[in-house]
């Protein structure tokens, strides 16, 4: 199985009959979804790509990972939103949170292109100075202005450094196939380029050369990621609620959802899991949150946040429940040393194992949440491996899609992230915004 997922712990808030009352309506979205008759179908490419995936590209991801490995020693992947967090949860996953500062045989890895921060971009340019240095811009659509920002600055950085000729070795593109502005400028530079599908949004593109490259250059093995993605799109699309944890997961979300639990709070132990739990709030959150709809997706890394979010989640407004990951077996052992002196009385815990107290700490929080009225769910995997991992983000990408349809909304598109920039827009000048400029202009205090 690789990937189990228990909803005991919300036993207390929601019945079998219950799960059972609405287990028609999941099953009914996730014919839509496997059918591909519902809204947003244009953008359905995702599930299928663990098994039809371009394997002449997928092989050009990994010679140009190679290449990156050995030419640079710092690699900088510019993109925002749905076209950095896959590939940054991964990296930190399976490698670690503190990547750059481990010693290895890959290049750092920094991700640039996602606010719009003249101090974030000056400090990189600055970490950049006397190492060699090759970019990843990520863009579907070429036109976002944080990453273009970001591309103009290292585009010149690399070119400054290493002339035209040299630069173009040093630049990979992820765009558009074949419309987009982006796509043409690489083409006429010269540039190596990879695809975002035509058929898969951003925050459905992990698994595409998106995500795909800069996990490749930190050395992670992508072929044991898609396979566990390919595992995984077999086992949900088996028409049980019961049997197929993704389509339990979308079941008990919804029902919490209907009796006022708006707001879901993914939990890890473990913080190489902070930016997975960034990448599945967008998952979530732009997939859901609208038509006045949705539950809002939060994130915690205990026990660190028990300490700062604890005692909210314990007695605070009784809207939320918690999702916790898990991976069963621990990867690192290490043990709490003996200290002579016992000072802080801990030595009846000397040579336990951390993972054993973390595990502990684990099942105490649950029990206390639950008591205060937090229904649990808990999502482990075997392992923290490409594997496993591979099937956990197939199994958060199809629960998105089946509890999107079960919610009644377009779990597809985006139509919100437009309007702040609409606004900017607006309020900078760009020619043909001028009559919105001063209406705007005009509410600003
Ligand atoms: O999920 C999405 O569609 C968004 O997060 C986009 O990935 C993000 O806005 C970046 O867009 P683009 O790839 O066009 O630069």
């Amino acid at each position: 199985m690789a990937l189990k997922f228990n909803d005991s712990y919300a036993n207390g808030f929601i019945s079998e009959a219950e799960i059972a009352s609405i287990s028609s309506e999941v099953l009914a979205a996730q014919k839509t979804l496997l059918d591909g008759t519902g809204e947003g179908n244009a953008f359905l490419g995702w599930k299928t790509l663990p098994d039809d995936y371009d394997r002449e590209e997928f092989a050009r991801i990994k010679a140009a990972a190679k290449k990156i490995q050995k030419t640079c020693d710092v690699f900088i992947v510019i993109g925002i939103g749905g076209s950095y967090l896959g590939s940054r949860a991964v990296i930190e996953f399976l490698k670690s949170s503190s990547y750059n500062a481990l010693k290895k045989d890959t290049p750092d890895i920094y991700f640039s292109g996602r606010d719009i921060s003249a101090q974030s971009l000056s400090e990189l340019l600055s970490i950049c100075e006397g190492r060699d240095v090759c970019i990843n811009v990520i863009s579907k659509s070429g036109t976002t202005t944080e990453p273009a920002v970001a591309f103009r600055v290292f585009r010149a950085l690399l070119e400054e450094k290493y002339g035209k000729e040299g630069a173009r070795e040093r630049i990979f593109v992820t765009t558009d196939k074949a419309r987009g502005t982006l796509k043409k400028f690489a083409d006429e530079e010269g540039y190596e380029t990879f695809v975002v599908p035509d058929d898969v949004g951003g925050r459905f593109s992990v698994l595409t050369a998106v995500g795909l490259l800069p996990i490749a250059v930190s050395g992670v093995e992508i072929d044991e990621l898609m396979r566990g993605a390919s595992d995984a799109a077999k086992e949900y699309a088996v028409a049980d609620v019961n049997a197929n944890a993704a389509l339990r997961y979308a079941a008990v979300r919804n029902l919490l959802y209907r009796k006022g639990y708006a707001i879901e709070v993914l939990v890890s132990y473990e913080s190489y899991a902070t930016m997975l739990n960034e990448w599945w709030k967008q998952l979530f959150g732009e997939s859901e949150g609208k038509d006045g709809k949705g539950l809002f997706p939060a994130s915690v890394i205990f026990s660190t946040e028990l300490h700062s979010l604890g005692q909210f989640i314990q007695e605070g407004t009784r809207n939320l429940f918690e999702t916790i990951v898990k991976v069963k077996t621990p990867d690192v052992s290490m043990k709490v040393p003996y200290d002579e002196a016992n000072v802080d009385g801990l030595n009846f815990l000397a040579g336990t194992e951390l993972s054993t107290i973390n595990e502990k700490a684990m099942q105490g929080t649950i029990l206390a949440h639950v008591d205060g009225g937090a229904p649990n769910l808990v999502i482990e995997i075997d392992e923290k491996n490409e594997y496993c991992l591979g099937k956990l983000l197939y199994f958060f990408e199809f629960a998105c899609g089946v509890s999107g349809y079960t919610l009644g909304v377009n779990p597809f598109n985006q139509p919100g992230v437009e309007a702040y920039k609409k606004n900017m827009f607006a309020l900078l000048g760009k020619p043909g915004y001028e009559d919105a400029k001063a209406a705007l202009e005009a509410r600003l205090k």
